[in-house]
């Protein structure tokens, strides 16, 4: 399983050949403006709750690249309602392949489009091949239900936002990782703004004083797990 950081959320997921685009937000982000979106594959975009931050750049991409949207009930109707691709699931489901499953899990966020439209319940994602399992936590408080994951799955990586203000910051990340029994965290949903800027050094600190890694790819770069 390769993971390729876009900034902020937005992630790229190889399985076994297969793209699948995490919440994909690079034109708004100026911090990823050495990406080129005409460029990503995609042959399916998640989508964790439908706030711009994590939806801006979907339509132009799946137009693009026919990938099939897979999200809650609410923000895959309003993309299908474009002709755009999508597969609902919701808190609890399985959208399975032959190659990989992704069960849709709960998070404690909002979840509105730009316009207004209501985006359903937010959530996060359990991606699982045949040898790993990657949990991506979505934007999320810390929450007990997180504890439900390690029951079913062992994880072999998990991404967390760190940022606070809108979501979990540092502590409660550290939290979150011992409560999904999984040390290696890649952060994401800092520093793009000027209400989610973090200090990178003690924050990479602060988990190496609990034996845990915390990743934080440069915008592009790729790593295996
Ligand atoms: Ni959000
Ligand atoms: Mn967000």
């Amino acid at each position: 399983m390769k993971i390729t950081f876009y900034g902020h959320a937005t992630f790229g997921i190889e399985i076994n050949g297969k793209h699948l685009l995490i919440d994909p937000f690079i034109s708004g982000n100026p911090l990823a403006s050495d990406i080129d979106i005409s460029q990503l594959k995609a042959d399916f975009i998640l989508l964790t709750h439908a706030h711009q931050d994590h939806v801006l750049d979907v339509e132009i991409i799946a137009e693009r690249t026919g990938a099939t949207i897979i999200s809650n009930y609410e923000i895959v109707l309003y993309y299908q309602a474009k002709n755009l691709k999508g597969f609902a699931i919701n808190h609890g489901g399985t959208f399975k392949t032959d190659s990989f499953s992704v069960k849709y899990v709960n998070a404690v966020h909002t979840s509105s489009f730009a316009d207004g439209t209501y985006g359903g319940q937010p959530g996060g994602f359990v991606i699982s091949s045949k040898d790993k399992s990657l949990y991506i936590a979505g934007d999320t408080a810390l929450t007990f239900d997180m504890k439900l994951i390690p029951m079913q799955t062992t994880l072999d990586a998990v991404i967390l936002p760190i940022g606070d203000t809108f979501t979990m910051g540092i502590e409660d990340a550290i939290s979150a990782s011992d409560f999904v029994a999984c040390n290696k965290v890649f952060g994401c949903h800092f520093n793009t703004f000027p209400p989610i800027k973090i200090d990178v050094k003690k924050a990479i600190h602060s988990f190496a004083s609990r034996e845990k890694e915390l990743i934080l790819l440069e915008i592009g770069a790729s790593i295996d797990i």
